[in-house]
């Protein structure tokens, strides 16, 4: 009777496959009496692949779940008042308290101890630091590198771009290993690719012994390097400041100069590689403005002096300075009558700043108003450095301006700018760095 039962069951099975396999799936018709019910289920209807999706979009929220709520949760871990201190954490870079910085990351929440901006609880990860992206070309000369400096310690991101022409590394050295620092070695004649939101455009040879040394290539990096960072500036849309020069008023028919003043320049002297191509500069700066919407930014900076000049680079309190440390006579050119304006490159350094942060397009000038004689001058670096220095008269050269003094109305009431340092606060700390240089290169150091 049980064999009986177990053949007829037997038979039974056998014909299950035929009648409960449904006709629209001939695959479910080849194997499923050799699997459990269970998988034979999920191999129909594509339920398997419906499973293994589920399970994909579930792992990777596990997965990317801890390391989202780790960003957020910011500044609890790292220094708890300062909103971009995790960050840096995270990253191994250093950490910079805003308050002690004197910048506005918003309000100090005693409860969260950490700042919160202005009416805003938590802030998404990205926009969390109000620490910006930097380029300065030429950071490696004397204006950028105290330049760079001024960023580094606001808590910028900078990037030097700077080809050694007339830049030292010497001036940018206490910088590397610095994690916010990083220098490129590049000709700005060449274009290059970067992300950033600011570009200081420094990079050219400022003194006549330097622009004159190769002309053609001076009015190449005026203007082919002038127009390769414009043209990042539009790509990336970065902020674009151009340093210009009083050399774009030539030999002035107007004193003071203001800046609606157009020039009076040679455009065919020795010194027209610089001073027309600062003008074409200008020029391009404001075509891509007009052109193309990028937020551009103009300087027009007078005489500056103070650390880090080069020591032998033919401007004159450069030169005057060098030549009292060493001991010999300070050449005058022509009858020493022709005045100038020196401002110290503190001054500068923060006029360029203010004029990047603010609103303005300009030309502003930058310079101190104070207006000495090339004989007054060598009476101030008698004074500081050597009462008993002596001049030597030279014959004037080529296009060298009679006056020069700014006015500095407008960027007084835009920028709320004017120089702080005198000639003679100022002298004295370029005199200090200058000896010690000049000590290094009697010693064989070898430091220009
Ligand atoms: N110092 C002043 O009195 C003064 C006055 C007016 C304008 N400026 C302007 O300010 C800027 C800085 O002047 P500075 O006195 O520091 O001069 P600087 O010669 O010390 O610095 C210029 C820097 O630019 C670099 N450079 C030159 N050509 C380059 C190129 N093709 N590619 C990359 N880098 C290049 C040099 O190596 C140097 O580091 C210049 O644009 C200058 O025209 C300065």
């Amino acid at each position: 009777m049980k064999q009986l039962y177990k053949q007829s069951n037997a038979r039974r099975d056998e014909d299950i496959p035929v009648s409960d396999t449904p006709p629209y799936s001939p695959k479910a018709l080849k194997h499923p009496r050799n699997l459990p019910r269970s998988i034979n289920y999920l191999l129909k209807e594509q339920r398997l692949l419906f499973i293994l999706v589920g399970i994909l979009i579930g792992s990777s929220f596990f997965i990317l779940q801890p390391s989202l709520s780790r960003l957020s949760s910011t500044s609890s871990s790292a220094d708890p008042r300062n909103p971009i201190s995790s960050q840096s954490a995270e990253s191994g870079l250093a950490s910079h308290d805003p308050r002690e910085l004197g910048q506005n990351y918003g309000n100090w929440d005693s409860g969260t101890n950490g700042y919160r901006p202005n009416g805003v609880g938590r802030v998404p990860v990205g926009i969390q630091g109000k620490r910006k992206r930097i380029v300065v070309t030429g950071g490696a000369g004397f204006v950028g590198s105290h330049l760079v400096d001024k960023l580094i310690a606001r808590g910028d991101d900078v990037i030097v771009i700077d080809n050694f022409f007339t830049g030292r590394k010497e001036n940018i050295v206490h910088l590397f290993g610095n994690p916010r620092f990083e220098l490129i070695r590049h000709d700005v004649v060449e274009p290059i690719l970067l992300e950033v939101d600011q570009i200081y455009h420094l990079a050219c040879p400022a003194s006549p012994v330097h622009y004159k040394y190769n002309p053609v290539k001076t009015i190449k990096t005026n203007v082919m390097g002038t127009l390769n960072m414009l043209g990042l500036a539009k790509r990336i849309g970065a902020r674009f400041l151009l340093t210009s020069t009083s050399e774009v008023y030539g030999d002035p028919l107007e004193h003071p100069q203001k800046e609606t003043y157009w020039g009076h320049v040679n455009p065919i002297g020795v010194r027209s590689c610089y001073d027309e191509g600062k003008r074409t500069a200008e020029t391009l700066t404001m075509d891509y403005h007009r052109g193309d919407g990028v937020e551009v930014r103009i300087a027009r900076i007078f005489n500056t002096y103070g650390p880090r000049m080069c020591l032998d680079d033919g401007r004159v309190v450069s030169n005057f300075v060098s030549q009292a440390i060493r001991k010999q006579p300070m050449s005058v050119y022509g009858d020493g009558k022709q005045t100038r304006s020196f401002q110290y490159v503190s001054d500068l350094v923060d006029g360029l700043v203010a004029l990047m942060e603010g609103e303005h397009v300009g030309p502003f000038n930058l310079g101190n108003p104070g207006e000495f004689t090339m004989l007054e001058l060598a009476e101030v670096v008698k004074e500081t450095i050597d009462p008993s220095a002596t001049i030597e008269f030279r014959p004037n050269t080529a296009d060298d301006p009679h006056k020069r003094k700014p006015d500095i109305t407008k960027a007084k009431e835009y920028l709320n700018w004017e120089p702080k340092i005198s000639l003679r606060e100022g002298l004295p700390r370029m005199v200090t760095d200058f000896r010690k240089r000049i000590l290094n290169e009697d010693e064989g150091k070898g430091n220009k």
